[in-house]
């Protein structure tokens, strides 16, 4: 039993005993924070994306050579501009900050929630992270959170894809969603936001 306690809190578990009973839940991190993507937070997360994350992870295919070329941050800009930022946006991005010992939160990444025209009620959700904070529970704390905002704009069900190669993307998916499809080429994760994400 105490080895099985120790593995569990390594895995991020917390323990309580209650009586005769030993009562286990997950921890989720607390430091991270998601905040309406505006013109400073674009530029810091443009900054962010350069130093530590590839483009193909963070935008559209762009022409050219691999890299961040001036094209592609030209083009980084002007994605978001066009969508979550326009006059009429189409999506809602948020910057995703990490609150450190000092200076400030820093940005670290994006998520984005978009409604999916041919589903009523549904949100599309999206996120990176740089690559120096990925696989520290950071990436289930932001999709907990844009659950809770996709309800809260009132969407009954949130949906994300990604690719059968993408592991660390399909286990955050799995461990949160209802339902998980698996294609060839794309795996689909679907939420239903019940009362638990209001
Ligand atoms: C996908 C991404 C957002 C995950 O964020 P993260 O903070 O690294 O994920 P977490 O640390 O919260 O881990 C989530 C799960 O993935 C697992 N995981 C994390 N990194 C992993 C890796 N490199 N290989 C295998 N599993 C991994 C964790 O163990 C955890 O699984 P568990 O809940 O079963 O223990 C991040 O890796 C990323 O930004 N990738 C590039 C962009 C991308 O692929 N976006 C698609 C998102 S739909």
């Amino acid at each position: 039993m105490a080895e099985a306690e120790r593995l569990l809190r390594a895995a991020g578990f917390a323990l309580t005993t209650t009586g005769d009973a030993l009562l286990v839940t997950r921890r989720f991190r607390t430091d991270v924070d998601l905040r309406p993507l505006d013109e400073n937070l674009l530029s810091r997360l443009l900054d962010a994306a350069v130093e530590d994350a590839d483009p193909r992870e963070v935008m559209p295919a762009v022409a050219g050579p691999a890299g961040w070329t001036r094209e592609r941050r030209a083009a980084f800009l002007r994605f978001h501009r066009t969508r979550s930022l326009s006059a009429h946006p189409v999506e809602s991005t948020y910057a995703v900050l990490l609150a450190g010992p000092a200076g400030g939160p820093r940005v670290v990444g994006a998520a984005r929630l978009a409604p999916v025209p041919e589903q009523p009620l549904t949100v599309e959700a999206g996120l990176w992270l740089r690559r120096q904070v990925r696989g520290e529970g950071l990436g289930s704390a932001v999709l907990r959170q844009l659950a809770g905002l996709a309800r809260a704009g009132g969407a009954a069900h949130m949906v994300a894809s990604t690719t059968p190669e993408n592991v660390a993307s399909q286990r955050l998916l799995s461990a949160l969603c209802t339902t998980v499809t698996r294609r060839e080429d794309a795996v689909i994760a679907r939420l239903a936001l019940g009362d638990a994400w209001s």
